[in-house]
């Protein structure tokens, strides 16, 4: 298997291109389906502290037996705790959880323009201490439409490292990407397969029949080959690295842009324009 490529970002810190997501993996079942991506070679965990599984993921991480430093640890901010007082103690409770002293990246998980009086900015500074203090070593933000991330830009000093997104083939986000292509903020692509949705899609399925790989793995290619961050989640194994197994083939231009063509702006998530953050995301 050629190795995973590393994106370099704004703040010089590598992250790895492609990871492993934990969204909707019971606690109970996390150590597992983690341990099991780490032995097939993936080296970037992305949990959030409204999973409910930062404590299996660190677990599986220690005993793993691999080095802390050598994966890559994101974890996002609760919805429900993005007053500054608030925030540093989820901040806190999120290392303790991990059992962790530092995470690689820390997220605002939504933007929520309909609370807190649509104030992220001070919650965005408060990001910026953790970031100050080394306890993140990036932040950066998720679900945030480019005027939230013009608000960051006036109003704040740090730029935010990425932007996690929701991106599949159904929902390209090409006006989100090329606003953070601009600022030098990264992008991460959140459910890449749609959740499943995208796998039965016949000009997807076309392309894996004449390349000899499954539907995912295109679909992955096509997210790594425009240049985005992945993390598909599965508790199969054999699917956990059927996912990884995409470093040995390349699509066509042809073929990224017959797949990026079935653009619908078709969200399986809700909009970030009007998530009130009430339910897991
Ligand atoms: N920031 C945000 O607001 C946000 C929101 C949603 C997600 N995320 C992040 O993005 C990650 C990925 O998104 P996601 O979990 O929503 O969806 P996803 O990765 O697009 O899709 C996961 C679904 O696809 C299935 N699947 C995985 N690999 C497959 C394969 N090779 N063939 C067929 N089916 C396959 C999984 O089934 P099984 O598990 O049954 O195998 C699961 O039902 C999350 O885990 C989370 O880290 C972030």
């Amino acid at each position: 298997m050629t190795s995973i490529p590393d994106i370099t970002l704004n703040n010089g810190q590598t992250i790895p291109q492609f990871g492993f997501g934990v969204f909707q993996i019971e606690p109970k079942d996390t150590v597992a389906a983690v341990r099991t991506a780490l032995e097939a070679g993936y080296r970037h965990i992305d949990t959030a502290e409204m999973y409910g599984n930062e404590a299996e993921v660190g677990e599986a991480i220690v005993r793993s037996g691999l080095d802390r430093g050598e994966v890559f640890v994101t974890s996002k901010l609760s919805n429900d705790a993005h007053e500054p007082d608030a925030a540093r103690a989820a901040f806190d409770a999120t290392l303790k959880a991990l059992g962790f002293d530092y995470v690689n990246l820390f997220l605002i998980h939504w933007p929520l323009p309909t609370r807190y009086g649509g104030d992220f900015v001070s919650t965005w500074k408060t990001l910026e201490e953790f970031y100050r203090e080394g306890r993140a070593r990036s932040i950066g933000v998720s679900n945030f439409q480019p005027r939230h991330l013009r608000r960051l830009h006036d109003e704040t000093e740090i730029i935010p490292a990425v932007n996690q997104i929701e991106i599949s083939p159904y929902l390209t986000q090409d006006d989100v990407r090329a606003f953070c292509a601009e600022h030098q903020i990264a992008v991460e692509a959140w459910s890449p397969l749609g959740q499943g949705a995208v796998l039965g899609d016949p000009v997807v399925r076309f392309i894996a029949e004449r390349t000899g790989k499954t539907p995912a793995q295109v679909v992955l290619r096509w997210h790594i080959q425009r240049g985005d961050i992945v993390f598909p989640k599965s508790v199969t194994p054999n699917r956990i690295r059927e996912n990884i197994d995409i470093f040995d083939f390349e699509l066509s231009a042809g073929d990224v842009e017959d797949i990026t063509m079935l653009n619908k702006n078709e969200r399986t998530g809700p909009d970030p324009d009007k998530f009130d953050g009430r339910k897991p995301s």
